[in-house]
């Protein structure tokens, strides 16, 4: 399958050290699963190396570094500690993002509207690591508009209000205030706009099998992050399969739009 017939894919594995971490075992290791994720043809490894340290430790970003033999995109906050320690790991890339000690997720985009400045002296220390420089944001055209005003290469969507909205999710018996249609013509518009100021789109959160269709449908959204449907999904079974089948989905999501 050509890699420029579909979106790349950046897997997430997050929840491999979430299972780790469940029991205080050294196993499951998310470097294994980086490198199966790459055999099954992942173009990049994500980790968020979070405050709390709930799920990747430092020394997970520090071996995969070493192993990852596609790109490593760091999720993390703006923080004076992240930032000194992506200065030290320099990972391919870095995606900023919200966070909020008490959510069981990314909640919502980062706001890049309501803090320019600082984020603006942010970055430009963080661009010492060497970084591709990545803000995850909600799909609003001001958000964008000020993320290309900081210099960065890439946004990455927040695709969390679509998937809320699309039937096929886990959260299907919750009622959404999101209607699936207008969240997924929202994501067309941002990846618009962002590709118009010339910016690398990419798009991630609560994306499966089903619901990421429509999005890869999307031309000019250029890469996804996805890891919770990829590791559930594994856990039954395999990870390369698992992986394989999301980059065959990502394949048919373009060939759709495309169509
Ligand atoms: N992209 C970003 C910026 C994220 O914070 C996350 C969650 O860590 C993901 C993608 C992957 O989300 P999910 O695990 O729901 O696929």
């Amino acid at each position: 399958m050509s890699v420029e017939k579909r979106p790349r894919l950046g897997v997430n594995v997050d929840h491999i050290a979430t299972l780790r971490q469940a029991r205080g075992t050294i196993y499951p290791d998310p470097v294994a699963a980086a490198s199966l994720a790459e055999l099954a043809g992942a173009d990049q490894i994500t980790v968020h190396l979070r405050e709390d340290r709930r799920h990747i430790q430092d020394r997970d970003v520090l071996v995969l570094r070493e192993t990852v033999e596609t790109r490593l995109n760091l999720e993390m906050a703006a923080t004076e500690e992240m930032l000194a320690f992506a200065l030290e790991v320099r990972p391919d890339m870095v995606t900023l993002v919200p966070e909020k000690r008490e959510e069981q997720t990314t909640e919502g985009g980062l706001d890049v509207v309501g803090q320019v400045e600082r984020l603006g002296e942010y970055l430009e220390a963080l661009r010492e690591s060497g970084a591709y420089l990545s803000l995850f944001i909600d799909p609003e055209p001001e958000q964008i508009a000020a993320s290309a005003e900081l210099g960065v290469e890439i946004v990455e969507l927040h695709t969390g209000d679509y998937c809320e909205a699309a039937p096929a999710t886990t959260n299907k018996l919750r009622p959404s205030e999101f209607d699936r249609a207008t969240e997924l013509a929202r994501l067309e518009e941002a990846a618009r706009v962002a590709h118009t100021v010339g910016l690398t789109v990419a798009a991630g959160h609560g994306l499966d099998y089903k619901n990421v269709l429509d999005v890869a449908a999307i031309p000019l959204i250029e890469e996804f992050n996805i890891g919770h449907s990829i590791v559930s999904r594994a856990s039954l079974v395999g990870f390369e399969r698992a992986v394989a089948e999301m980059i065959e989905a990502l394949y048919l999501g373009r060939q759709w739009g495309e169509g």
